[in-house]
């Protein structure tokens, strides 16, 4: 298998938040145990030469580029990872794809829906392999979860919910920034910022709604600036979607996706749930090693169990430790990596471009049932 495959050279375009994560899951690659790819960072590019100093500390990084393009001319670079705001995901993207680069895109995949089937089309014109970020359905608490969906121990389903919830936008005072600007992160606002990370387990077990009605809420309408004065905050803080399923036989299975900036004690907390009439599993990031089961019987609990270290790629790491974020990243990379070189078997996959657009569909249905207080089909 070629070089390219198995010991990819990656660059990042974005070095902010997200980018910087990168360096630290490939600092930390020997952690994996079975991964046959061995990736390495090349180069990083940023408009903001600050940004870019922080990579200076990073030994394989040997291209500094402000300019996407230069980053992108450059021969020795064969997988490109974009984390920058939503409004600039679909020219990057596509010049990453027509640069011959595969992509790892962060979400939501473009800023609309017509940007993500754009984006998706280039890359099947192209042929050039594309996944979506998404880490949590990484953590051993939700593997279980969606093993547990697909195993038909659920009896009859009774329904799923998925919530992915922040709460420091409670504060007034806290500044306005591009996360928070609909011309910068989309019409979709908070589900554009939060919904691939609760759509990802619901779009691999297969579970599509049929028709949804959305309650969408602006609970502040304006922020500090930063320089003194106020800016218009104007993207949606709350998105709570009810869905129906239409799974074989068991017709309208509530689905319920819940993406808040303003869900008062959570910081960063996704939580699934999935119940049936002979049982069900919860999840939640507030007790990162610990998953709840249930099941039916006379007298009915949960019972809660502590998982540890059960990653889908196995670490170093000893079996009784709890995972974190930087794990849950470093094993959605892996994931990503190993199915670019086509060795991914069984294994749990990053969100393909196809799912990414699916999204979107819902995202642009919940916007039109909130304006017309209605139901849409999909
Ligand atoms: N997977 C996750 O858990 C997760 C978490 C946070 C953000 N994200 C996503 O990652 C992306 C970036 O978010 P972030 O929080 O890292 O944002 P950020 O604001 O921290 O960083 C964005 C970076 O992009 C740079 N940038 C802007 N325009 C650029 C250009 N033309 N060329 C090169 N660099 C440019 C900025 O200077 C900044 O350093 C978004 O799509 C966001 O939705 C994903």
């Amino acid at each position: 298998m070629s070089d390219s495959l198995l010991s990819p050279r990656v660059a990042v375009i974005g070095a902010g938040l997200m980018g910087r994560e990168v360096a630290s899951a490939f600092g930390r690659w020997f952690t994996l145990l079975d991964c046959p790819v061995r990736p390495e960072l090349v180069g990083v590019c940023d408009v903001n030469a600050a940004a870019l100093d922080w990579f200076r500390q990073v030994p394989t990084v040997r291209h500094f580029d402000q300019d996407h393009h230069a980053l992108l001319a450059r021969p020795d670079i064969d997988v490109v990872y974009v984390a920058v705001p939503h409004h600039l995901h679909e020219a990057i993207y596509r010049d990453v794809l027509r640069a011959g680069k595969d992509l790892l895109a962060e979400k939501p995949f473009g800023i609309d829906l017509p940007a993500a089937r754009a984006i998706r089309d280039e890359a099947t014109k192209l042929g050039r392999f594309v996944r979506v970020s998404s880490e949590f359905p990484f953590l051993p608490g939700a593997q279980r979860v969606v093993a547990y969906a697909r195993s038909g121990q659920l009896g009859r389903v009774l329904g799923l919910r998925n919530s992915f919830l922040h709460s420091s936008d409670l504060d007034p005072a806290k500044p306005i920034n591009w996360k928070r600007q609909t011309r910068f992160c989309g019409a979709a606002g908070v589900m554009n910022d939060l919904g691939l990370h609760v759509a990802h387990v619901p779009l691999r077990l297969g579970w599509k709604p049929v028709r949804l009605h959305a309650q969408l809420q602006k609970i502040y309408h304006e922020r500090p600036d930063g320089h003194g004065g106020m800016a218009a905050c104007d993207t949606w803080d709350n998105a709570t979607l009810h869905c129906a399923l239409d799974l074989p036989g068991q017709p309208g299975v509530p689905l319920v996706l819940e993406t808040k900036r303003m869900s008062p004690t959570d910081t960063n907390t996704w939580e699934i749930e999935v119940l049936g009439t002979d049982g069900g599993m919860r999840y939640s990031t507030k007790r990162p090693k610990t998953l709840e089961t249930y099941t039916r019987g006379k007298e009915q609990a949960w019972a809660a169990v502590d998982l540890g270290f059960a990653t889908p790629f196995r670490t170093i790491t000893g079996g009784i430790f709890e995972p974190g974020f930087p794990d849950i990243l470093q094993q959605m990379w892996a994931a990503f990596l190993t199915e670019r070189a086509g060795r991914l078997g069984d294994r749990f996959g990053c969100v393909t471009p196809d799912e990414a657009v699916t999204q979107h569909e819902w995202w642009t249905a919940a916007l039109r049932s909130h304006a017309d207080h209605a139901v849409v089909n999909l």
